[in-house]
């Protein structure tokens, strides 16, 4: 059998491959269910019900047609690229922003081409692994919030044996170099630059002092001997997608915080090791990254309450540097991809969020109180009701609300354990939820449904049945799909909207059934994964991928990880970016007169950016050579 190097995977991987999700669901079941599910369907299950969900222009090859006469679209698309560096269209140029080791202060110790650069101040410096991110405009200074989501092992420890750290410092760096960037930028002659020692300048890490307020804070779940009230904790961890308030404060959200904990205790079982509320999370009996070794508050047989004070959404306010972080446990604890926040037109707050593993599900989150811009702001993002979605087949949905009455369980419970209330209500399971955009010009939202091996094929953590549905309509879906959504009365806030799947990704090179993709994947425009999403001030969706760049196979023509841009209204998609080979393109946002966008490149391969040493996740600024607008 094939050993599996840990290190080579991502934490999701991870998760997978160590924590496989139990066959606690017998097979005969789960036959079952798909047998008279493909009969209901009249044995197309795949293709008949994804085509009956396609809008109607999307599915027809006249329309997609038409849309290339009249794009709008200020670029010539690009073709896939498979080598090491960044490619963008002609008449634009990128140049890095900021790379992983940078100094952010002056007292920081510099990078170091062999191994980073040591643990002292590594808290100093620009993280690794960028992701989500947003730039603020206060008093005139232009501020940018950058998640840095996982550690890559090898390369940041290339001494440690397997990327594990031996011990208390190396724990140390990898806790650094997560977390959040916060630091100031401006635009220079020569381009976009950090203001190093600029006194917003602030990294948020692993051992960042954060509150804990909403329905779960002071809950006996959430105390620790070191914490007795479980109102405060240590740092936020695995920021994966990111949020904006419109009160001007940056969401970061915990997706998979599972793999930071394990336990030492060499004489407990399995199942000792494995609290019953840890399975749902996938906390197991090992972490991922070895923290449990060396540092106690991630040794679940220390403090066994740790792994549920993170899987939250945590606000942070970008102006302050002496703020403290708080965590929002009224959003809910799931392995949070980003925070997309809406106003509805009567002032309450609405925040959407997916939770990012196979088989679970969307949320909505929507306020009590209302937003009134320079108002109060306390309790929007937790006195509210989180509410969970179904997707019908008549591309009709409700937004179902976690309740103790729709659940049986109390509000702190429905917080910590929101999977476990999902799973009470007859939601729709999902293709991984990703990030979710809305558009600034009319009342609609998407979310990149990335891909998910097990649709089909077994459920999801929690038993839930996950055959194939018009939302979610290919089993084994290795390419992913986008949905799109239209609240009923242009409200974000009603229970009830209606959906369509805006793209599905394939390869019509290779196949000539559902996994072709929709109309509107073309030759020109192959991808797969989506992931990071965003949508411009002109309605434009900017969509980021994470998928197979092997170019191979049922990829073949998809090249490296790359960012689309999509017409909401024609479908067209073309392909404006590629990545380096290896990378993941994942973070997208602009300044604040829209002449650049910031796009981030996690795990590059090689030797990018450098063209030595150790490959660098960074931030690149796009723009066009004529200082146009672009976007
Ligand atoms: Fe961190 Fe689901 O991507
Ligand atoms: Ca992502
Ligand atoms: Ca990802």
């Amino acid at each position: 059998m094939t050993k599996i190097d840990p290190t080579q995977l991502s934490p999701d991987d991870w998760d997978e491959v160590n924590f496989p999700r139990p066959d606690e669901n017998d097979f005969d079941r789960v036959v079952e269910s798909a047998i008279s599910r493909r009969g209901f369907l009249g044995g197309v299950l795949a293709f008949g019900s994804g085509a009956a969900a396609m809008g109607a222009g999307l599915m027809s090859s006249t329309s997609a047609r038409a849309a290339q006469d009249t794009s709008r679209f200020a670029f010539t698309p690009i073709a896939a690229q498979t080598d090491n560096t960044v490619h963008v269209p002609e008449g634009y140029s990128w140049k890095v922003l900021a790379r992983w080791g940078d100094p952010l202060f002056s007292d920081a110790d510099g990078y170091d081409i062999t191994d980073g650069g040591p643990v002292d101040r590594s808290d100093r410096v620009f993280g690794e692994n960028t992701d989500g991110m947003e730039t603020f405009d206060f008093n005139g200074h232009t501020l940018i919030a950058i998640n840095h989501e996982y550690p890559n092992r090898k390369i940041n420890l290339p001494a440690a044996q397997e990327g594990k750290p031996a011990n208390a410092n190396d724990v140390k760096k990898f806790q650094n170099i997560q977390g959040v960037t916060v630091m100031e930028i401006t635009e220079t002659p020569e381009g976009w630059a950090v203001i190093k020692d600029s006194p917003f300048n602030r990294r948020i890490h692993h051992n960042t002092p954060m509150k804990i307020v909403g329905p779960a804070a002071g809950h006996d779940l959430l105390k620790t001997e070191a914490d007795p009230t479980g109102t405060t904790s240590l740092g936020t961890m695995n920021n994966c997608g990111a949020g904006k308030t419109p009160w001007g404060t940056y969401l970061t959200c915990e997706e998979n915080f599972n793999g930071y904990f394990g336990s030492t205790d060499e004489t407990a079982s399995y199942d000792q090791k494995v609290a019953d509320g840890f399975k749902r999370y996938g906390v197991k009996a090992e972490s991922w990254n070895g923290y449990e070794g060396f540092d106690p508050r991630f040794d679940t047989s220390k403090a066994p309450n740790e792994p549920h004070r993170a899987g939250w959404i945590v606000e942070i306010d970008p102006a302050d540097p002496e703020s403290t972080p708080v965590k929002h446990t009224g959003l809910g604890r799931l392995k949070h991809e980003n925070a997309e926040v809406a106003i509805a037109p009567d002032g309450r707050v609405v925040v959407y969020m997916g939770d990012d593993e196979r088989g679970e599900y969307l949320y909505r989150f929507v306020s009590n109180g209302t937003y009134q811009p320079g108002g109060p702001t306390e309790g929007l993002l937790n006195d509210g009701t989180l509410y969970v979605a179904r997707f019908n087949d008549d591309q009709t949905g409700q937004w179902l609300a976690l309740t103790p009455e729709s659940t049986g369980m109390e509000p702190a419970d429905i917080a910590i354990f929101t999977r476990l209330a999902a799973s009470k209500v007859d939601a729709t399971t999902m293709d991984r939820p990703e990030w979710v955009a809305t558009s600034p010009v009319a009342v609609e939202a998407y979310c990149c449904l990335t891909n998910n091996k097990n649709r089909g094929v077994k459920p999801n953590g929690g038993g839930d049945d996950t055959s194939a549905n018009p939302v979610n309509p290919r089993e084994t879906n290795h390419y992913g799909q986008i949905v799109r959504w239209r609240p009923a009365g242009d409200d974000h806030a009603a229970d009830g909207f209606d959906w369509d799947l805006y793209v599905m990704a394939g390869n019509p090179t290779v196949h000539s059934d559902a996994y072709a993709g929709s109309a509107n994947v073309n030759e020109g425009n192959l991808f797969n994964s989506p992931d990071g999403m965003a949508i411009d001030s002109t309605g434009l969706v900017w969509i980021q991928t994470d998928g197979d760049d092997g170019n191979e196979g049922d990829f073949l023509g998809n090249g490296n990880n790359q960012m689309l841009v999509g017409d909401p209204v024609t479908g067209e998609i073309v392909r404006f970016l590629t990545g380096p080979s290896g990378s993941e393109v994942t973070g997208l946002t602009w300044s604040d007169d829209l002449r650049t966008m910031f796009v981030g490149i996690q795990h590059p391969g090689g030797t990018w950016p450098d063209g030595e040493g150790l490959p660098r996740s960074s931030i690149i600024a796009v723009k066009r050579d004529d200082n146009g607008i672009l976007g």
